[in-house]
């Protein structure tokens, strides 16, 4: 069995900045591992610093390539923040190859949140989803200047993400292959990353990788093909909050519906002898003493820390959402159509905003993250998302179906954390995702209207029965 100084509670990786350098910072400092989200974390950043927040612009003055740093903090700190009706500046959006302003920025955010998260001592890693590959490469160089000491990675199969660490550590340059539909066998597509043109002088420490999944076939794909080391997995049920794996085809069953085909077999899982961490729905009771007796290291857990008061979700929207849990259960579903990457996703139904719903919402596409890359008639690659504008997607060569119940994830969950692009015609709504397991949210606040990371990792440690 590998060895591997982690802590026993992980609190999982939730974009975006839902578990940000605030919450991941108080889950370090107990000693725990805090996971800061790298997701569409540039943009957060230049709107943070649009709003004036003088934290981010303390980490940019800590960040090591001076000349990045003073580029972005001339075009986008305002020190007494923007006019409320103007909307924010936006970051150039991912393609192939990348801007070079965009991978400055995305060093830059990554390093940023990592540096905070890391203030007051203690672990920290960093999450990402394997379907977002565009900005990967100066992504996880970044969070390693700032000394990462765990990339978590899942939403796909990163085999080649821990070979990149290793180059990154010793300043190699490094390519990700990135998928391109319509690309014929043998026409590849790669993002390229050479550190020696940043600041790279030496050896850079390599954090941890650790492979969030949900079939151990997945695990033993991953131990076979992965270009470096794995030091360990995180298995999430689809219990969990944000997105889930989709589920295994079963037959005569419909395909958008979880069956027993999709839980990992555990004793064939621990005989690939890797450290392994449990997720989805472990903030029951006694849940970290039955991990641990099944073998885990750990858990790994969310949304219990997604609605603590450290966490980057809208204070009001948090405040909201435990007024509502003492009135009444609340309604947590998969939703198998809402995610433009296809993958299942778990939202609250917010049955008290009367705002624009996200269902309703003018399809603007303005941040990305989650278009494709295809290849037009003209052997050009496009850019496509199911949730953008449905004229310019099927213009581009997309089926009318996939369009259908599509919701804008990148806008909407900005909004969640009180980023929201600002538009004339309508508010962009906030969107909720959490975990099927949501008892502890009516422990935690039993005699009050909110609750810490602390009472959190009390409450896991203590097995509820203090
Ligand atoms: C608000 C929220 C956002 C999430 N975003 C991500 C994410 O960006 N990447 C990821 O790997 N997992 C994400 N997750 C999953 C968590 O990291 C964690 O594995 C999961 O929440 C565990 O299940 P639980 O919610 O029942 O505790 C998210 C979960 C929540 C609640």
């Amino acid at each position: 069995m590998k060895t591997l100084n982690l802590p026993q509670i992980i609190q999982g990786g939730m974009g975006i900045a839902v578990s940000d350098w605030k919450l991941a910072k108080a889950v370090a400092k107990t000693g725990q591992l805090g996971v800061v989200s790298g997701t569409a974390i540039e943009n957060v950043m230049i709107r943070r610093l649009q709003n004036g927040d003088n934290q981010t612009l303390k980490a940019l003055l800590n960040f090591p390539i001076k000349s990045i740093a003073e580029t972005i903090i001339k075009k986008y700190y305002l020190a007494d923040g923007k006019k409320e009706a103007q909307p924010y500046r936006l970051a150039p959006l991912a393609s192939i190859p990348l801007k070079n302003e965009l991978s400055d920025l995305l060093i830059a955010a990554n390093f940023c949140e990592v540096f905070l998260a890391k203030e007051a001592g203690g672990k920290v890693g960093i999450n990402y989803l394997e379907k977002i590959s565009m900005p990967l490469l100066p992504a996880l160089y970044g969070a390693m200047l700032a000394g990462v000491d765990a990339v978590l990675m899942g939403a796909g199969i990163p085999v080649a993400i821990p070979g990149v660490l290793d180059q990154l550590s010793q300043g190699e340059p490094c390519r990700l292959a990135i998928p391109v539909t319509g690309a014929t066998k043998g026409q590849e597509y790669f993002q390229e990353f050479d550190p020696k043109e940043y600041s790279w002088e030496s050896p850079l420490k390599r954090p941890a990788f650790l492979a969030i999944i949900s079939s151990e076939i997945v695990a033993k794909t991953l131990i076979k093909r992965a270009a470096g080391s794995i030091e360990g997995f995180i298995i999430e049920s689809h219990h969990a909050g944000g997105h889930n794996a989709p589920p295994r085809k079963v037959k005569g069953q419909a395909i958008h519906a979880f069956s027993s085909k999709d839980s990992v077999d555990l004793e064939r899982f621990k005989k690939l002898n890797y450290p392994f961490w449990l997720a989805g729905s472990y903030a029951k009771q006694n849940a970290l003493e039955d991990a641990l007796s099944l073998g885990a290291n750990g858990i790994q857990v969310g949304s219990a820390f997604a609605y603590c008061e450290e966490s980057g979700i809208d204070a009001s929207i948090r405040a909201q959402v435990i007024e509502e849990n003492h009135k009444h259960n609340l309604d947590i579903y998969t939703d198998f159509k809402a995610s433009p990457t296809g993958y299942p996703f778990k939202i609250i139904k917010q049955t008290w905003n009367s705002k624009t719903s996200p269902t309703e919402r003018r399809r603007v596409c303005d941040l990305g993250y989650l278009r494709e890359a295809n290849l037009n008639d003209n052997g050009e690659i496009e850019y496509r998302c199911p949730a953008e504008s449905t004229k310019n997607y099927l213009a581009k060569g997309g089926n009318l179906e996939d369009t259908q119940g599509r919701q804008c994830l990148c806008n909407s969950l900005l909004a969640t954390v009180g980023l929201g692009q600002v538009r004339k015609d309508f508010v962009e709504p906030p969107l909720l995702t959490a975990g099927e397991d949501f008892s502890f949210l009516s422990r935690l606040t039993e005699n009050k209207k909110n609750y810490t990371a602390v009472d959190v990792i009390d409450m896991l440690k203590q097995g509820w029965l203090k």
